[in-house]
């Protein structure tokens, strides 16, 4: 890819690792573990879609708090208050992809501004971010915070147009979620869609350019 001035990621599920937080209560969890990872993760971005579309944001922390109680009371686990405070602390903490930290000392050596663009609040981009080690690496973490409306509103990915002050054309957006790959690439960034979980293309208007499997790729698909 030429051309490129910035790099911007979506956070969850791209750099951090949604399914990190059950995983590390899996002694809890057992044989839910999986289920309910997939169940909150699900209900928490249906719960920012709605949301969006009803006109009654909260932030991200509580949509995942949401979620994580529509999903421990569908597995019958919503008795179990320590479970659920430990679960939420987790998800302030999500390991990042191991790939990450290498990844983007490479792309910051070869001169390319690098941001986060998500769905996150302040607070909780701030505190994985910590907990990563990357903080150094990263220009900004733009949040939905400041419009109180979620992806893939094309406001949302305006803010790193504006905040970067880069043409969109110029900015390389990557995901593994691959309906906001669609949407960031009808927004008309350059869009490279992290494929982690081997899944189908998406049916809506937006095509990725490229299409990975992990971030260790996007250094040379940059050149770098
Ligand atoms: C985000 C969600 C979409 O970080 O993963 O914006």
């Amino acid at each position: 890819m030429q051309d490129i001035d910035a790099c911007v990621f979506d956070a969850y599920g791209t750099l951090f690792d949604v399914a990190a937080a059950a995983a590390h209560c899996r002694e809890d969890l057992g044989d839910k573990a999986d289920a309910l990872s997939a169940l909150w993760r699900s209900k928490q971005l249906e719960y920012t879609w709605l949301r969006s579309l009803m006109g009654e944001y909260v932030d991200f922390y509580q949509v995942t708090c949401d979620g994580l109680d529509y999903a421990l009371e569908t597995l019958g686990l919503d008795g179990d208050t320590a479970l659920r405070e430990k679960l939420q602390a987790l998800y302030l903490k999500l390991d990042c992809y191991a790939e990450v930290p290498a990844m983007l000392k490479a792309l910051n050596a070869g001169g390319l501004k690098c941001a986060i663009l998500s769905n996150g609040s302040p607070k909780m981009l701030a505190s994985a971010v910590e907990n990563a080690g990357i903080a150094d690496d990263l220009v900004d973490n733009y949040s939905v915070d400041q419009l109180g409306v979620y992806k893939p509103t094309p406001r949302v990915y305006q803010m790193a147009v504006d905040g970067l002050n880069v043409p969109r054309e110029r900015i390389c957006f990557m995901s593994s979620n691959a309906w906001d790959a669609s949407a960031a690439a009808n927004f008309g960034f350059r869009v490279v869609w992290v494929n982690r979980f081997g899944q189908k293309k998406e049916r809506l208007p937006g095509t990725p350019e490229h299409e990975i499997k992990n971030l260790s790729e996007l250094p040379p698909l940059l050149g770098l």
